[in-house]
């Protein structure tokens, strides 16, 4: 940990646990702690949806300065909290401040994103010999597990303050035949936030008929802070020598080096250098909007998959992961019709999304890894995203 930022948490933390218990008299607000000197889980009211299910928002803050805004809807993140250089706290992730808006209109920021996340071909798969219809909800495809996804639903929240680090365990029972999609499947996501400012989030499911699980989250990044503007000028590093090209409607074509073209991360790259590129590829998605194959053993360790940095603030975060692959998305949809959380309007590249996961279409894909998951198994797999400065 850096000593400046020890020196002034552990200076600071008494006064702020005064501070919360004056708002937890105040406001009414919840709160838990494990120690007097540990992290925090506070619970608010976050207004309901359309149908009265009410909607909360819990902050999980740890023993330094940083925090992440959970909701029970969507298990969205709707604020990740974190020091730069000089120590100023700011959101690194775009969200909105009503439920309204994340119930009509969010594209996913912050969502636990399935039953399938990314897309399907043609709405439809086959396993076991039986065909599979999906809902198409993105042209002819299933997108992050259709009409009503687990961005959609209302999850069981328990809290779990810890040793070291605060933590939120997230249920949901999605049925058998929900959104098409064979089996149930109880879902745990895992959302624990580390005294070492680390973010990991752990997920796994288990079914009562075969079915396709393919699960991430869909936070969308910005380092210099969320509705400062452009995220296309932070540098990105992923550890990826193959990604997976893909056709107009963004469905994987199967899998190529990334030697000699605007894909190859390998060193850090400042986002814009390259994303302007005339390549089919980069006007396929807009922009980059593709799923990259991460260097990585098959034994299900966590890996590094990815680094970004905003060289403004100093900002860095690395994601590491058990997933076999990423898909990297420069919000190339967003298109100045959303106001967010800051208060700002979002235009094109305000934000990324750094999507841990399977590849895309991998169903209709034999030799891709399988996202099959039986009876008898557990999916099971776990994304960490490390936070820290450039100031050593
Ligand atoms: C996809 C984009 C899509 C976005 C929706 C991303 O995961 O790759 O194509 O537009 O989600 O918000």
């Amino acid at each position: 940990m850096r000593k400046d930022i020890e020196e002034l948490s552990s200076r600071t933390r008494a006064p702020r646990r005064l501070a919360m218990m004056s708002a937890v008299i105040s406001a009414g607000i919840a709160m838990t702690s494990a120690t007097a000197d540990a992290g925090t889980i506070e619970k608010r009211d976050f207004g309901k949806l359309p149908d009265g299910t009410p909607v909360f928002e819990y902050t999980l803050t740890n023993a330094k300065s940083m925090s992440v805004g959970v909701l029970n809807y969507g298990g969205i993140i709707t604020s990740i909290k974190v020091p730069d250089r000089d120590g100023n706290v700011d959101n690194v992730v775009l969200g909105f401040r009503k439920i309204d808006d994340y119930a009509t209109k969010n594209p996913y920021f912050g969502t636990i994103t399935g039953r399938y996340a990314n897309r399907i071909a043609n709405a439809k798969f086959t396993l076991d010999g039986q065909e599979y219809n999906l809902a198409a909800n993105n042209g002819p495809n299933s997108l992050h597990g259709g009409q009503k996804g687990f961005d959609k639903q209302v999850w069981d929240v328990k809290e779990m303050p810890g040793d070291g680090s605060v933590g939120l365990e997230l249920a949901y029972r999605s049925p058998d035949g929900e959104e098409g999609y064979p089996g149930n499947l109880d879902v745990k996501v895992l959302y624990t936030l580390t005294d070492d400012d680390e973010l990991r989030i752990d997920y796994t499911a288990v079914t009562d008929k075969p079915t396709v699980v393919n699960l991430t989250s869909h936070s969308y990044f910005n380092l210099a802070g969320n509705g400062s503007g452009t995220v296309l000028d932070h540098k990105l590093t992923l550890n990826a020598d193959r990604y997976t090209p893909v056709d107009a409607g963004l469905i994987p074509t199967g899998v190529e080096s990334v030697e000699g073209t605007p894909f190859d991360f390998r060193q850090p790259a400042r986002i814009n250098d390259r994303i302007r590129e005339s390549d089919e590829q980069l006007v396929y998605g807009r922009g980059y909007d593709h799923n990259w194959v991460l260097n990585r053993p098959n034994d299900g360790s966590l890996a590094l998959a990815a680094r970004l940095e905003d060289e403004k603030t100093g900002r860095i975060m690395e994601i590491h992961t058990t997933e076999p692959a990423i898909q990297f998305y420069a919000g190339n949809f967003l298109d100045g019709t959303l106001v967010g959380s800051a208060g700002k309007m979002y235009r094109q590249g305000d934000g990324l999304a750094l999507e841990t996961q399977h590849y895309p279409d991998s169903p209709n894909h034999p030799d891709f890894p399988s996202t099959v998951l039986r009876p008898g198994e557990t999916y099971k797999t776990t994304t960490v995203h490390r936070f820290f400065t450039d100031k050593i």
